[in-house]
């Protein structure tokens, strides 16, 4: 049997929940081939008995690389599939979103899987509520789930349809079942602060170029081009070591108190039905020192 994980990771985690998936998927069947996003494009994925794909959430769904990449992808009608994700405090329709997509596709999604991970917004604190996260615990389970999901493959191959288990929108709250589509691509570029680089601070690097998933960025252009096109994972501004990628933060910043109320109120709802652990004290996080406040502090030490 033939199978291949596709993963978009930017800080790790997700990449740790696609190799544990991977384990699990090659107890089974031997091997399991795991390749980056930006790598898979020649894929023949007709060829395989079972895809998994996998990303963060950003926005409460797929960020828009993944969604390209799924809209370039050819007709793949019968052909099994699931999707992952790691995400922060309320991933909200991520994977239900890509399966949608994959479904317009003809691909059958079997199953689904997700864990909590570390996030990493310049305009959020840091530590923050996920902190400490994906839990060693949440990445064995997803070894057994990719042991499942290559025995499962087989079974609905072999006209055990009952096996597929798609994501649904349990347990996802309006609000963000809404913010998947009032955060949609065409929102996202009037609503978001516009990047600069300062020429003065900048090196020139070229690490904010490297690190774009999107080539959106051009150092050696007058002046630098930046953002364009623009997934808005803010990972040039994050690893800029001369903070030199400057936005203005500050209406992101005052919002930042009214969106930890409501991811309060999903994780402490999956505290609840034990899906969730705070590895932080909640009451510890300080909104007055946003990562890009943190990380300037930390360049002047
Ligand atoms: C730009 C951006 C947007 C994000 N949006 C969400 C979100 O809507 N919901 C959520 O739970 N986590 C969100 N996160 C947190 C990430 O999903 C989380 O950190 C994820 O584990 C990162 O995966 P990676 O380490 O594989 O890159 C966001 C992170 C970034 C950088
Ligand atoms: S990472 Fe920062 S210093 Fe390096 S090229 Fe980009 S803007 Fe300049
Ligand atoms: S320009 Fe910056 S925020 Fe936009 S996709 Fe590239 S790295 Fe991410």
């Amino acid at each position: 049997m033939q199978s291949v994980i596709v993963v978009f990771s930017q800080t790790g985690n997700t990449l740790k929940l696609a190799e544990r998936i991977r384990e699990g998927i090659a107890a089974e069947w031997g091997e399991c081939e795991l390749v980056a996003l930006e790598k898979a494009g020649g894929i023949d994925f007709a060829e395989y008995d079972l895809v998994g794909l996998g990303c963060p959430s950003f926005y409460c769904k797929e960020p828009f690389n993944v969604t390209d990449f799924i809209e370039a992808l050819p007709q793949l009608d019968g052909k099994n599939w699931f999707v992952f994700a790691s995400h922060g405090c309320e991933m909200g329709p991520v994977l239900v979103s890509m399966a949608e997509r994959l479904a317009d596709k003809g691909v059958t999604v079997i199953g689904s899987t997700h864990v909590y991970g570390d996030a990493f917004l310049p305009f959020y604190p840091h530590p923050t509520y996920t902190t400490g996260h994906p839990l060693e615990k949440d990445l064995d389970q997803a070894c057994e789930f990719g042991k499942t999901m290559a025995k499962n493959s087989v079974a609905i191959a072999n006209g055990q349809k009952d096996l597929i288990a798609p994501p649904t929108l349990e347990h996802i709250p309006d609000w963000a079942q809404k913010d998947r589509v009032n955060l949609s691509r065409e929102i996202m570029p009037k609503i978001m602060p516009r990047f600069a680089i300062n020429q003065d601070e900048c090196i020139q690097c070229g690490q904010c170029e490297d690190l774009c998933p999107v080539d959106g960025i051009d150092i050696s252009a007058d002046p630098p081009k930046i953002q364009d096109p623009c997934i808005y994972c803010f990972m040039c501004a994050k690893s800029c070591p001369e903070c030199a990628i400057e936005a203005d933060w500050s209406g992101m910043v005052k919002m930042a108190p009214g969106n930890y109320a409501r991811y309060l109120v999903s994780l402490k709802a999956a505290e609840a039905r034990g899906e969730f652990q705070f590895m932080v004290d909640p009451d510890s996080i300080n909104f007055d020192d946003p990562m890009h406040v943190q990380q300037v502090r930390k360049k002047n030490a």
